[in-house]
């Protein structure tokens, strides 16, 4: 912002009585969060556009009648906020409470998905876990969609949509929708059926943004009752070559699920359904840990790596002289380093005389 001869002022606002500065579309709770004010939030993802369904996000803002959400408006050269005054604070436990009463347990899990605790931390930092409204529930669970990865126990849900707009915002998909209104709001698919018959990629990305475990990652929740504490890894997805960031979550050394990172800079908590659920064959009893040769008995044997090597450079020597040098094709894999690219390219247009060569990260 500049003035008429051209000094340039800073774009700021009072917030709890400090003056702070914005940047231009910043909203309140933008402005706020920067500045370490903890503004409570249920129905906000930071990677979606603001929703302001939940009204947790309230704020006083001097010269406004009611209370706004921090979340939807934005900031504005002179406004004068309060972000946590005992009023607002009252109101804010008093809408946990309401939104409580709609659900039979807040208390789920972590390993139902990354954001699955946030309205139990809530609920603990106001106590409002105290039965002070009983009513109505909303939501009915599904839990006979047998798919193998999402648990939908919308017995907890809060009608935060989040799950329904990353759908569309971020995957694209638009797989899931609302259905009715009021106490009768349900997520739903289209014709009311299971994901496996919508358009839903199962790429988990509607579990991990849930704020309540309404939605689950069912492979991980295979975990809930093995001894030990969970330990989150942070590590790159050994799949393609976007190469996301995740969390993998363990207990105990053993791998029970994965979780995307919010912060990675190339996903931003998205992930394909490789990435978030096909994490079995680490543990798996039938993964090969040793290379294994056929034998004169047409059976296959364990050898070491020398003999493997001898053996695999023997038949694409056969190969490329009895049917030429486009015989071999090579793969290379798309999260392998730049030397080890160079070198398989190498090995292939060198070694064979083919540029029959490519890598998997179009996966
Ligand atoms: S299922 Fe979870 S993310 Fe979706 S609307 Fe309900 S509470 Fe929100
Ligand atoms: S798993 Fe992905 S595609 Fe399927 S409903 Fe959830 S967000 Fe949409
Ligand atoms: S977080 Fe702002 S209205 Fe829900």
């Amino acid at each position: 912002m500049s003035s008429a001869d051209g000094e340039k002022k800073l774009n700021t606002i009072s917030l709890d009585g400090e003056t702070v500065s914005f940047l231009d579309g910043e909203t309140i709770y933008e402005v706020a969060t920067r500045n370490r004010k903890n503004i409570p939030t249920l129905c906000y993802d930071s990677r979606l556009d603001a929703f302001g369904g939940c009204r947790l996000c309230v704020v006083e803002l001097e010269g406004s009648r009611n209370p706004v959400a921090s979340c939807t408006t934005k900031a504005a050269p002179g406004m004068a906020v309060r972000s946590a005054t005992k009023k607002i604070e009252k109101y804010r436990k008093t809408l946990l409470e309401m939104v409580e009463s709609e659900n039979p347990e807040t208390k789920v899990d972590p390993l139902r998905g990354y954001a699955s605790h946030e309205l139990s931390t809530l609920s603990n930092r106001y106590a409002a876990g105290n039965g002070r409204f009983k009513g109505k529930q909303s939501g009915k669970s599904n839990l006979d969609d047998t798919n193998p990865f999402i648990l939908r126990d919308y017995d907890l849900c809060i009608s935060c949509y989040r799950c329904v707009r990353v759908c569309a915002e971020q995957e694209g998909d638009y797989a899931i929708s609302i259905m009715n209104r009021g106490f009768h709001t349900q997520i739903t698919t289209e014709f009311n059926g299971l994901l496996k018959e919508s358009e839903c990629t199962f790429c988990g990305q509607c579990v991990q943004t849930c704020p309540t475990g309404a939605l689950g990652d069912k492979k991980a929740m295979r975990a809930v009752d093995l001894p030990g504490e969970i330990e989150k890894t942070r590590t790159i997805c050994p799949y393609c070559g976007v190469g996301c960031s995740v969390d993998v979550l363990t207990k105990n050394e053993n791998i029970v699920g994965v979780q995307p990172a919010m912060d990675g800079p190339a996903n931003k908590g998205a992930l394909c359904v490789k990435g978030q659920f096909a994490f079995d064959f680490v543990q798996h009893s039938d993964r090969l840990t040793t290379p294994l040769v056929r034998g004169q008995d047409g059976k296959l044997h364990e050898v070491k790596w020398d003999e493997a090597l001898d053996r695999a450079a023997e038949g694409f020597q056969r190969a490329r002289t009895k049917y030429g040098r486009d015989s071999v094709y090579g793969v290379a894999s798309g999260r392998a380093p730049s030397e080890a690219a160079y070198m398989m390219q190498k090995f292939i247009r060198a070694g064979f005389g083919t540029n029959y060569i490519d890598n998997c990260s179009r996966a």
